[in-house]
Protein backbone atom coordinates (compact mmCIF):
# COMPACT_ATOMS: atom_id res chain seq x y z
CA UNK A 1 0.00 0.00 0.00
CA UNK A 2 1.46 3.18 -0.96
CA UNK A 3 2.38 5.79 1.94
CA UNK A 4 0.39 8.63 2.75
CA UNK A 5 1.29 11.06 0.48
CA UNK A 6 0.30 14.89 1.40
CA UNK A 7 2.34 16.52 -1.20
CA UNK A 8 4.50 15.70 -4.46
CA UNK A 9 6.21 18.42 -4.74
CA UNK A 10 10.28 17.90 -5.79
CA UNK A 11 12.41 19.82 -3.65
CA UNK A 12 14.79 20.50 -6.50
CA UNK A 13 14.97 20.17 -10.28
CA UNK A 14 13.48 21.78 -13.24
CA UNK A 15 10.35 19.30 -13.98
CA UNK A 16 8.20 22.29 -13.69
CA UNK A 17 9.92 25.03 -15.92
CA UNK A 18 8.97 26.31 -19.11
CA UNK A 19 10.46 24.51 -21.72
CA UNK A 20 13.76 26.03 -22.73
CA UNK A 21 14.52 26.30 -26.86
CA UNK A 22 17.70 24.75 -28.17
CA UNK A 23 19.68 22.22 -29.92
CA UNK A 24 20.51 18.86 -28.61
CA UNK A 25 23.15 17.37 -30.57
CA UNK A 26 23.85 13.64 -29.77
CA UNK A 27 27.77 12.35 -30.53
CA UNK A 28 27.47 8.57 -30.34
CA UNK A 29 23.88 8.70 -31.74
CA UNK A 30 23.77 4.92 -32.74
CA UNK A 31 25.15 3.89 -29.81
CA UNK A 32 24.21 2.11 -26.70
CA UNK A 33 23.41 4.73 -24.28
CA UNK A 34 21.81 7.26 -27.13
CA UNK A 35 19.05 4.26 -28.00
CA UNK A 36 18.98 2.80 -24.23
CA UNK A 37 18.60 5.90 -22.37
CA UNK A 38 18.38 9.58 -24.09
CA UNK A 39 16.47 8.87 -26.95
CA UNK A 40 13.39 7.40 -24.36
CA UNK A 41 14.44 10.21 -22.06
CA UNK A 42 14.01 12.70 -25.04
CA UNK A 43 10.63 11.02 -26.01
CA UNK A 44 9.32 10.79 -22.29
CA UNK A 45 10.26 14.33 -21.98
CA UNK A 46 8.26 15.79 -24.86
CA UNK A 47 5.20 13.55 -24.27
CA UNK A 48 5.37 15.15 -21.38
CA UNK A 49 5.29 18.44 -23.12
CA UNK A 50 8.71 19.29 -21.52
CA UNK A 51 10.36 20.62 -24.39
CA UNK A 52 9.65 23.12 -26.19
CA UNK A 53 8.33 23.35 -29.76
CA UNK A 54 11.44 24.46 -31.46
CA UNK A 55 14.16 21.98 -29.90
CA UNK A 56 15.91 20.42 -32.61
CA UNK A 57 17.86 16.82 -31.98
CA UNK A 58 21.20 16.43 -34.08
CA UNK A 59 22.17 12.70 -34.24
CA UNK A 60 26.08 13.25 -35.20
CA UNK A 61 27.37 9.77 -36.23
CA UNK A 62 29.66 8.13 -39.09
CA UNK A 63 26.90 6.47 -41.08
CA UNK A 64 26.19 7.59 -44.33
CA UNK A 65 22.57 8.55 -43.38
CA UNK A 66 20.51 11.27 -44.38
CA UNK A 67 17.71 12.65 -42.34
CA UNK A 68 15.26 10.38 -43.11
CA UNK A 69 17.80 7.22 -42.44
CA UNK A 70 18.00 8.70 -38.81
CA UNK A 71 14.66 9.36 -38.34
CA UNK A 72 13.97 5.77 -39.41
CA UNK A 73 16.37 4.26 -36.81
CA UNK A 74 14.74 6.58 -34.19
CA UNK A 75 11.36 5.11 -34.83
CA UNK A 76 12.50 1.82 -34.64
CA UNK A 77 14.53 2.04 -31.35
CA UNK A 78 11.26 3.40 -29.92
CA UNK A 79 9.17 1.46 -30.74
CA UNK A 80 10.85 -1.79 -29.72
CA UNK A 81 11.40 0.08 -26.67
CA UNK A 82 7.90 1.23 -26.47
CA UNK A 83 6.04 -1.78 -27.40
CA UNK A 84 2.18 -0.89 -27.69
CA UNK A 85 3.10 2.36 -25.49
CA UNK A 86 4.19 4.46 -28.13
CA UNK A 87 1.86 7.28 -28.53
CA UNK A 88 1.84 8.01 -32.08
CA UNK A 89 0.97 11.82 -32.06
CA UNK A 90 4.10 12.24 -29.81
CA UNK A 91 5.89 10.49 -31.86
CA UNK A 92 5.39 11.97 -34.98
CA UNK A 93 6.19 15.33 -33.06
CA UNK A 94 9.26 13.64 -31.91
CA UNK A 95 10.97 12.53 -35.38
CA UNK A 96 10.24 15.97 -36.93
CA UNK A 97 12.43 17.48 -34.24
CA UNK A 98 15.01 14.93 -35.49
CA UNK A 99 18.44 15.95 -37.96
CA UNK A 100 21.49 13.90 -38.93
CA UNK A 101 24.71 14.94 -39.38
CA UNK A 102 27.44 12.43 -40.73
CA UNK A 103 30.49 13.69 -39.32
CA UNK A 104 33.25 11.80 -37.67
CA UNK A 105 34.54 12.73 -33.84
CA UNK A 106 38.52 13.40 -35.45
CA UNK A 107 37.39 15.39 -38.79
CA UNK A 108 37.45 19.38 -38.39
CA UNK A 109 35.38 19.79 -41.51
CA UNK A 110 32.60 17.46 -39.81
CA UNK A 111 32.16 20.21 -36.84
CA UNK A 112 32.05 23.26 -39.60
CA UNK A 113 29.01 20.89 -41.11
CA UNK A 114 27.35 20.55 -37.55
CA UNK A 115 27.57 24.29 -36.96
CA UNK A 116 25.90 25.03 -40.24
CA UNK A 117 23.20 22.52 -39.47
CA UNK A 118 22.28 24.08 -36.37
CA UNK A 119 22.21 27.39 -37.42
CA UNK A 120 19.85 26.81 -40.00
CA UNK A 121 16.67 28.64 -40.55
CA UNK A 122 17.72 31.11 -38.05
CA UNK A 123 17.74 28.21 -35.11
CA UNK A 124 18.35 29.64 -31.53
CA UNK A 125 21.99 29.25 -30.97
CA UNK A 126 22.03 27.61 -27.44
CA UNK A 127 23.00 24.35 -27.78
CA UNK A 128 23.28 20.99 -25.48
CA UNK A 129 26.73 18.63 -26.81
CA UNK A 130 26.02 15.02 -25.07
CA UNK A 131 29.11 12.94 -25.04
CA UNK A 132 27.64 9.45 -25.31
CA UNK A 133 30.83 7.99 -27.07
CA UNK A 134 34.02 6.01 -25.09
CA UNK A 135 35.47 8.07 -22.19
CA UNK A 136 38.95 8.36 -24.53
CA UNK A 137 36.97 11.05 -26.86
CA UNK A 138 35.33 13.35 -24.56
CA UNK A 139 38.40 15.77 -24.46
CA UNK A 140 38.87 15.36 -28.64
CA UNK A 141 35.31 16.32 -28.86
CA UNK A 142 35.90 19.07 -27.04
CA UNK A 143 39.09 20.10 -28.99
CA UNK A 144 37.33 19.71 -31.81
CA UNK A 145 33.92 21.85 -31.03
CA UNK A 146 36.10 25.16 -30.07
CA UNK A 147 38.13 24.83 -32.79
CA UNK A 148 34.74 25.03 -34.75
CA UNK A 149 33.79 28.08 -31.98
CA UNK A 150 30.96 25.94 -31.10
CA UNK A 151 32.06 25.99 -27.63
CA UNK A 152 31.85 30.17 -27.61
CA UNK A 153 28.73 31.97 -25.88
CA UNK A 154 28.17 34.59 -27.99
CA UNK A 155 24.76 34.20 -28.96
CA UNK A 156 23.19 32.01 -26.74
CA UNK A 157 24.50 29.17 -23.97
CA UNK A 158 26.80 25.64 -24.96
CA UNK A 159 26.78 22.98 -22.53
CA UNK A 160 28.32 19.67 -22.62
CA UNK A 161 27.76 16.41 -21.04
CA UNK A 162 29.89 14.57 -20.00
CA UNK A 163 29.48 10.73 -19.13
CA UNK A 164 31.28 8.66 -16.54
CA UNK A 165 33.49 7.66 -16.02
CA UNK A 166 35.62 10.39 -16.11
CA UNK A 167 38.92 9.13 -16.74
CA UNK A 168 40.15 5.75 -15.76
CA UNK A 169 42.25 6.68 -12.76
CA UNK A 170 42.98 9.90 -10.56
CA UNK A 171 45.84 10.94 -12.87
CA UNK A 172 43.53 10.96 -15.98
CA UNK A 173 41.31 12.01 -14.74
CA UNK A 174 43.13 15.33 -14.07
CA UNK A 175 44.12 15.33 -17.48
CA UNK A 176 40.95 15.32 -18.85
CA UNK A 177 39.59 18.00 -16.47
CA UNK A 178 42.01 20.14 -17.69
CA UNK A 179 41.54 19.63 -21.24
CA UNK A 180 38.31 20.20 -21.44
CA UNK A 181 39.07 23.60 -19.01
CA UNK A 182 41.37 24.93 -21.87
CA UNK A 183 37.43 25.38 -23.84
CA UNK A 184 34.55 24.95 -21.72
CA UNK A 185 34.38 27.15 -18.27
CA UNK A 186 33.03 25.20 -15.29
CA UNK A 187 29.33 26.39 -15.67
CA UNK A 188 29.45 25.13 -18.88
CA UNK A 189 30.42 21.18 -17.94
CA UNK A 190 27.32 19.04 -16.73
CA UNK A 191 29.36 15.64 -15.29
CA UNK A 192 26.68 13.25 -15.15
CA UNK A 193 25.66 10.55 -12.88
CA UNK A 194 22.56 8.95 -13.78
CA UNK A 195 21.83 7.87 -10.07
CA UNK A 196 21.59 11.63 -8.87
CA UNK A 197 19.17 11.78 -11.23
CA UNK A 198 16.96 8.90 -10.07
CA UNK A 199 13.93 9.97 -7.30
CA UNK A 200 14.87 7.13 -5.09
CA UNK A 201 18.34 8.35 -4.59
CA UNK A 202 17.22 11.81 -3.86
CA UNK A 203 14.79 10.49 -1.67
CA UNK A 204 17.84 9.52 0.82
CA UNK A 205 18.06 13.33 1.40
CA UNK A 206 14.63 14.07 2.22
CA UNK A 207 14.36 11.29 4.45
CA UNK A 208 17.68 12.21 6.16
CA UNK A 209 16.56 16.36 6.28
CA UNK A 210 12.69 16.69 6.52
CA UNK A 211 12.33 13.99 8.89
CA UNK A 212 14.04 15.14 12.68
CA UNK A 213 13.32 11.69 14.52
CA UNK A 214 16.64 9.70 12.47
CA UNK A 215 19.18 12.68 13.19
CA UNK A 216 20.33 11.75 16.88
CA UNK A 217 20.67 8.13 15.83
CA UNK A 218 22.56 8.89 12.43
CA UNK A 219 26.13 8.68 13.54
CA UNK A 220 28.31 6.22 15.78
CA UNK A 221 27.35 5.70 18.69
CA UNK A 222 24.24 4.09 17.21
CA UNK A 223 24.62 3.33 13.88
CA UNK A 224 26.97 -0.16 13.48
CA UNK A 225 27.56 -0.61 9.95
CA UNK A 226 26.02 0.72 6.53
CA UNK A 227 25.75 -1.13 3.74
CA UNK A 228 25.30 0.36 0.24
CA UNK A 229 24.63 -2.72 -2.64
CA UNK A 230 23.78 -2.63 -5.90
CA UNK A 231 22.75 -6.04 -7.94
CA UNK A 232 21.95 -7.15 -11.30
CA UNK A 233 20.67 -9.96 -13.29
CA UNK A 234 22.26 -8.84 -16.19
CA UNK A 235 25.46 -9.24 -17.71
CA UNK A 236 27.65 -7.11 -19.95
CA UNK A 237 25.40 -6.79 -22.88
CA UNK A 238 27.03 -5.79 -25.82
CA UNK A 239 29.27 -3.59 -24.04
CA UNK A 240 32.30 -5.84 -23.84
CA UNK A 241 34.74 -2.96 -25.20
CA UNK A 242 34.09 -0.75 -22.65
CA UNK A 243 33.19 -3.22 -19.67
CA UNK A 244 36.33 -5.27 -19.69
CA UNK A 245 38.89 -2.06 -19.75
CA UNK A 246 36.55 -0.86 -17.18
CA UNK A 247 35.56 -3.18 -14.41
CA UNK A 248 32.83 -3.14 -11.77
CA UNK A 249 35.19 -0.99 -9.21
CA UNK A 250 35.10 1.88 -11.80
CA UNK A 251 31.86 0.92 -13.35
CA UNK A 252 29.53 1.40 -10.34
CA UNK A 253 31.26 1.73 -7.76
CA UNK A 254 33.52 5.00 -7.47
CA UNK A 255 30.98 7.22 -9.86
CA UNK A 256 27.04 5.78 -8.39
CA UNK A 257 28.04 3.98 -5.22
CA UNK A 258 30.11 6.56 -3.55
CA UNK A 259 27.50 9.27 -4.72
CA UNK A 260 25.23 7.35 -2.79
CA UNK A 261 27.22 7.13 0.20
CA UNK A 262 28.17 10.65 0.41
CA UNK A 263 24.02 11.66 0.61
CA UNK A 264 24.18 8.79 3.65
CA UNK A 265 26.93 10.59 5.39
CA UNK A 266 27.25 13.94 4.70
CA UNK A 267 26.16 16.84 6.84
CA UNK A 268 23.02 18.66 6.17
CA UNK A 269 23.80 21.67 3.82
CA UNK A 270 23.26 25.24 4.44
CA UNK A 271 20.83 25.57 1.78
CA UNK A 272 19.67 23.13 -0.68
CA UNK A 273 21.70 25.06 -4.01
CA UNK A 274 24.65 23.76 -6.44
CA UNK A 275 27.71 23.97 -4.44
CA UNK A 276 26.22 23.93 -0.81
CA UNK A 277 25.17 20.70 -1.74
CA UNK A 278 28.51 19.66 -3.24
CA UNK A 279 30.67 20.97 -1.00
CA UNK A 280 29.19 18.38 1.76
CA UNK A 281 29.99 15.78 -0.38
CA UNK A 282 33.26 16.54 -0.95
CA UNK A 283 33.62 16.66 3.03
CA UNK A 284 32.58 13.08 2.78
CA UNK A 285 34.65 11.90 0.38
CA UNK A 286 37.75 14.01 1.45
CA UNK A 287 37.52 11.94 5.19
CA UNK A 288 37.76 8.24 3.31
CA UNK A 289 40.24 6.98 5.27
CA UNK A 290 43.19 6.23 2.07
CA UNK A 291 43.44 2.50 2.26
CA UNK A 292 47.40 1.66 2.24
CA UNK A 293 48.41 -0.35 -0.36
CA UNK A 294 49.22 -3.50 2.12
CA UNK A 295 45.91 -2.94 3.57
CA UNK A 296 44.08 -3.33 -0.16
CA UNK A 297 43.11 -7.39 0.65
CA UNK A 298 41.28 -6.38 3.76
CA UNK A 299 39.29 -3.63 2.33
CA UNK A 300 38.59 -4.85 -1.36
CA UNK A 301 37.50 -7.94 -2.78
CA UNK A 302 36.48 -8.70 -6.76
CA UNK A 303 35.26 -11.48 -8.38
CA UNK A 304 33.95 -12.65 -12.05
CA UNK A 305 30.98 -14.75 -12.88
CA UNK A 306 31.11 -18.23 -14.89
CA UNK A 307 28.06 -19.77 -16.54
CA UNK A 308 25.10 -20.38 -14.43
CA UNK A 309 21.86 -19.76 -13.96
CA UNK A 310 19.65 -16.87 -13.01
CA UNK A 311 15.54 -18.22 -13.06
CA UNK A 312 15.89 -21.32 -14.11
CA UNK A 313 18.39 -20.06 -17.78
CA UNK A 314 21.15 -20.86 -18.07
CA UNK A 315 23.55 -17.36 -19.25
CA UNK A 316 27.09 -17.79 -19.72
CA UNK A 317 30.12 -17.11 -17.93
CA UNK A 318 32.02 -13.89 -18.23
CA UNK A 319 34.68 -15.03 -20.71
CA UNK A 320 32.26 -16.06 -23.20
CA UNK A 321 30.80 -12.96 -23.59
CA UNK A 322 31.12 -11.87 -26.79
CA UNK A 323 33.87 -9.88 -27.30
CA UNK A 324 35.76 -10.75 -23.96
CA UNK A 325 39.60 -11.52 -23.52
CA UNK A 326 39.57 -15.27 -22.97
CA UNK A 327 41.98 -14.51 -20.21
CA UNK A 328 40.29 -11.18 -18.89
CA UNK A 329 40.47 -10.86 -15.25
CA UNK A 330 38.09 -8.06 -15.10
CA UNK A 331 35.96 -7.94 -11.89
CA UNK A 332 32.28 -8.32 -12.68
CA UNK A 333 31.89 -7.79 -8.92
CA UNK A 334 33.72 -5.79 -6.33
CA UNK A 335 33.42 -4.93 -2.82
CA UNK A 336 34.76 -2.39 -0.77
CA UNK A 337 34.96 -1.66 2.97
CA UNK A 338 35.09 2.29 3.72
CA UNK A 339 35.67 4.68 7.22
CA UNK A 340 35.06 7.67 6.84
CA UNK A 341 37.56 9.66 9.70
CA UNK A 342 35.03 12.74 11.11
CA UNK A 343 33.06 13.02 13.97
CA UNK A 344 30.14 11.39 12.93
CA UNK A 345 31.37 8.20 11.53
CA UNK A 346 34.84 7.70 12.74
CA UNK A 347 35.23 3.69 13.56
CA UNK A 348 31.56 2.83 11.35
CA UNK A 349 32.67 0.29 8.29
CA UNK A 350 30.50 1.41 5.09
CA UNK A 351 30.65 -1.84 3.15
CA UNK A 352 30.21 -0.95 -0.82
CA UNK A 353 29.64 -3.45 -3.44
CA UNK A 354 28.15 -4.25 -6.72
CA UNK A 355 27.64 -7.28 -9.47
CA UNK A 356 26.85 -8.58 -12.23
CA UNK A 357 24.50 -11.85 -13.15
CA UNK A 358 23.20 -11.80 -9.33
CA UNK A 359 20.21 -13.36 -8.66
CA UNK A 360 18.48 -10.17 -9.46
CA UNK A 361 18.30 -6.90 -9.82
CA UNK A 362 18.05 -4.56 -6.56
CA UNK A 363 19.41 -1.12 -4.97
CA UNK A 364 19.76 -0.27 -1.47
CA UNK A 365 21.07 1.08 1.10
CA UNK A 366 20.88 -0.86 4.49
CA UNK A 367 21.49 0.36 8.19
CA UNK A 368 22.50 -1.25 11.03
CA UNK A 369 22.11 -0.53 14.38
CA UNK A 370 24.17 -1.56 17.33
CA UNK A 371 22.88 -4.40 19.81
CA UNK A 372 20.66 -2.36 22.89
CA UNK A 373 23.47 -2.10 26.16
CA UNK A 374 21.60 -4.65 28.13
CA UNK A 375 20.05 -8.63 27.70
CA UNK A 376 16.90 -8.27 29.39
CA UNK A 377 15.05 -10.69 27.72
CA UNK A 378 16.52 -13.77 28.61
CA UNK A 379 14.14 -16.13 27.13
CA UNK A 380 16.12 -14.74 23.65
CA UNK A 381 19.14 -16.38 23.27
CA UNK A 382 21.37 -13.65 22.41
CA UNK A 383 22.05 -14.90 19.03
CA UNK A 384 18.05 -14.21 18.12
CA UNK A 385 18.34 -10.89 19.52
CA UNK A 386 18.35 -8.93 16.04
CA UNK A 387 19.23 -5.25 16.08
CA UNK A 388 17.53 -2.81 14.39
CA UNK A 389 17.75 -2.51 10.91
CA UNK A 390 16.51 0.51 8.28
CA UNK A 391 16.49 -0.33 4.68
CA UNK A 392 16.09 2.13 2.02
CA UNK A 393 15.16 0.65 -0.96
CA UNK A 394 16.39 2.23 -4.30
CA UNK A 395 15.19 0.29 -6.91
CA UNK A 396 13.63 -1.89 -8.32
CA UNK A 397 11.00 -0.35 -5.67
CA UNK A 398 11.44 2.62 -3.47
CA UNK A 399 11.26 1.43 -0.41
CA UNK A 400 11.72 2.42 3.26
CA UNK A 401 11.68 -0.68 5.96
CA UNK A 402 12.70 -0.28 9.86
CA UNK A 403 13.09 -3.50 11.74
CA UNK A 404 11.95 -3.30 15.28
CA UNK A 405 11.82 -5.77 18.00
CA UNK A 406 8.51 -6.39 19.17
CA UNK A 407 7.44 -9.19 21.88
CA UNK A 408 6.05 -12.34 20.42
CA UNK A 409 2.95 -13.67 21.10
CA UNK A 410 2.13 -16.01 24.11
CA UNK A 411 3.14 -15.88 27.90
CA UNK A 412 7.21 -15.67 27.77
CA UNK A 413 8.80 -12.18 27.18
CA UNK A 414 10.57 -12.87 23.69
CA UNK A 415 11.19 -10.84 21.27
CA UNK A 416 10.44 -11.20 17.35
CA UNK A 417 11.21 -9.08 14.19
CA UNK A 418 8.56 -7.20 12.90
CA UNK A 419 9.67 -4.80 10.32
CA UNK A 420 7.44 -0.88 9.52
CA UNK A 421 6.77 -1.13 5.76
CA UNK A 422 6.56 2.34 3.76
CA UNK A 423 7.05 0.23 0.35
CA UNK A 424 5.64 1.20 -2.49
CA UNK A 425 6.14 0.68 -6.73
CA UNK A 426 5.03 3.36 -9.36
CA UNK A 427 4.28 2.62 -13.00
CA UNK A 428 8.19 2.59 -14.66
CA UNK A 429 5.98 3.64 -17.37
CA UNK A 430 4.29 6.40 -16.00
CA UNK A 431 7.39 8.23 -14.59
CA UNK A 432 9.76 10.59 -14.99
CA UNK A 433 12.84 8.95 -14.77
CA UNK A 434 16.98 9.69 -14.32
CA UNK A 435 17.88 10.90 -17.61
CA UNK A 436 14.67 12.81 -18.22
CA UNK A 437 15.30 14.99 -14.81
CA UNK A 438 19.04 15.47 -15.71
CA UNK A 439 18.52 16.62 -19.57
CA UNK A 440 16.16 19.05 -17.92
CA UNK A 441 18.21 20.37 -14.96
CA UNK A 442 21.29 20.68 -17.94
CA UNK A 443 18.35 22.66 -19.90
CA UNK A 444 18.14 24.84 -17.41
CA UNK A 445 21.52 25.43 -16.43
CA UNK A 446 20.81 23.52 -12.99
CA UNK A 447 24.38 21.70 -11.85
CA UNK A 448 22.91 20.49 -8.01
CA UNK A 449 23.04 17.12 -9.47
CA UNK A 450 26.24 16.84 -11.39
CA UNK A 451 29.43 16.23 -10.35
CA UNK A 452 31.98 19.12 -9.70
CA UNK A 453 35.10 18.24 -10.96
CA UNK A 454 36.67 18.16 -6.50
CA UNK A 455 33.77 15.36 -6.20
CA UNK A 456 35.04 13.16 -9.23
CA UNK A 457 38.86 14.05 -8.07
CA UNK A 458 38.11 12.67 -4.54
CA UNK A 459 36.06 9.77 -5.38
CA UNK A 460 38.89 8.68 -7.49
CA UNK A 461 41.46 9.03 -4.51
CA UNK A 462 39.28 6.61 -2.36
CA UNK A 463 39.56 3.98 -5.39
CA UNK A 464 42.65 4.45 -6.84
CA UNK A 465 45.14 2.15 -4.27
CA UNK A 466 41.98 -0.67 -5.17
CA UNK A 467 42.43 -0.11 -8.60
CA UNK A 468 46.75 -0.18 -8.72
CA UNK A 469 47.19 -3.44 -7.17
CA UNK A 470 44.41 -5.01 -9.04
CA UNK A 471 46.09 -4.02 -12.23
CA UNK A 472 49.50 -5.34 -10.74
CA UNK A 473 47.38 -8.60 -9.79
CA UNK A 474 46.23 -10.02 -12.86
CA UNK A 475 46.95 -13.75 -12.86
CA UNK A 476 44.06 -14.73 -10.46
CA UNK A 477 40.56 -14.09 -10.42
CA UNK A 478 37.76 -15.11 -7.94
CA UNK A 479 35.08 -16.36 -9.44
CA UNK A 480 30.98 -17.00 -8.70
CA UNK A 481 28.49 -19.02 -11.33
CA UNK A 482 25.59 -16.32 -12.83
CA UNK A 483 22.70 -16.66 -9.95
CA UNK A 484 24.56 -16.55 -7.24
CA UNK A 485 25.18 -13.48 -4.48
CA UNK A 486 28.79 -14.13 -5.30
CA UNK A 487 31.48 -15.64 -3.70
CA UNK A 488 31.81 -16.66 0.18
CA UNK A 489 35.20 -15.55 0.19
CA UNK A 490 33.55 -11.66 -0.04
CA UNK A 491 32.68 -11.68 3.81
CA UNK A 492 36.73 -11.19 4.42
CA UNK A 493 36.17 -7.90 4.47
CA UNK A 494 33.24 -7.75 7.49
CA UNK A 495 34.96 -6.32 10.82
CA UNK A 496 32.58 -8.58 12.77
CA UNK A 497 31.13 -12.15 13.09
CA UNK A 498 27.99 -10.90 12.72
CA UNK A 499 27.94 -8.98 10.02
CA UNK A 500 26.63 -10.97 6.68
CA UNK A 501 25.30 -9.00 3.60
CA UNK A 502 21.55 -8.11 3.58
CA UNK A 503 20.63 -9.59 0.08
CA UNK A 504 17.22 -8.75 0.41
CA UNK A 505 14.58 -5.98 1.59
C1 LIG B 1 25.76 2.35 -15.68
C2 LIG B 1 26.78 1.25 -15.76
O1 LIG B 1 26.37 3.57 -15.37
O2 LIG B 1 24.82 2.02 -14.69
C3 LIG B 1 26.11 -0.07 -16.07
O3 LIG B 1 27.74 1.55 -16.76
C4 LIG B 1 25.03 -0.36 -15.07
O4 LIG B 1 27.05 -1.13 -16.10
C5 LIG B 1 24.10 0.83 -14.94
O5 LIG B 1 24.31 -1.49 -15.51
C6 LIG B 1 23.12 0.63 -13.81
O6 LIG B 1 22.18 1.65 -13.85
P1 LIG B 1 20.69 1.40 -13.42
O7 LIG B 1 20.04 2.73 -13.51
O8 LIG B 1 20.12 0.39 -14.40
O9 LIG B 1 20.74 0.85 -12.03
Amino acid sequence: MPPVNSSQDATFGNVNAVPVHCGFVIFGATGNLAAQKLLPALYNLDRHDRVDAGVLIYGFGRREWTDEDWRGYVDGVLRERLGAAVDEVVLTRFLARQRFVKGDLETPEDYQELGARVSENGMSMNLLFYLAIAPDMYAVVAEQLAAAELNDEFDGWRRLVVEKPFGYDLESAKMLDARLHRHFAEKQIFRIDHYLGKSTVQNILVFRFANLLLEPLWNRNYIDHVQISHAEDKGIGRRAGYYDQAGALRDMIQSHLLQMLTLVAMEPPPILDAEALRDEKVKVLRSIRPIPPRAVHAHAFRAQYTRGQIRGKTVPGYLEEEGVDAHSTTETYASLKLYIDNWRWRGVPFYIRTGKRLPEGMSMVSIRFRHPPQQLFRETPIEQLEPNWLLLGIQPCESLRLEVQTKREGLELRATTTQLDATYCENEATRLGAYEALLLDVMHGDQSLFLRYDEVEWAWRAVDPVLKLWAQERDFIHTYPAGSWGPDEASRLFDKEDHVWRNAL
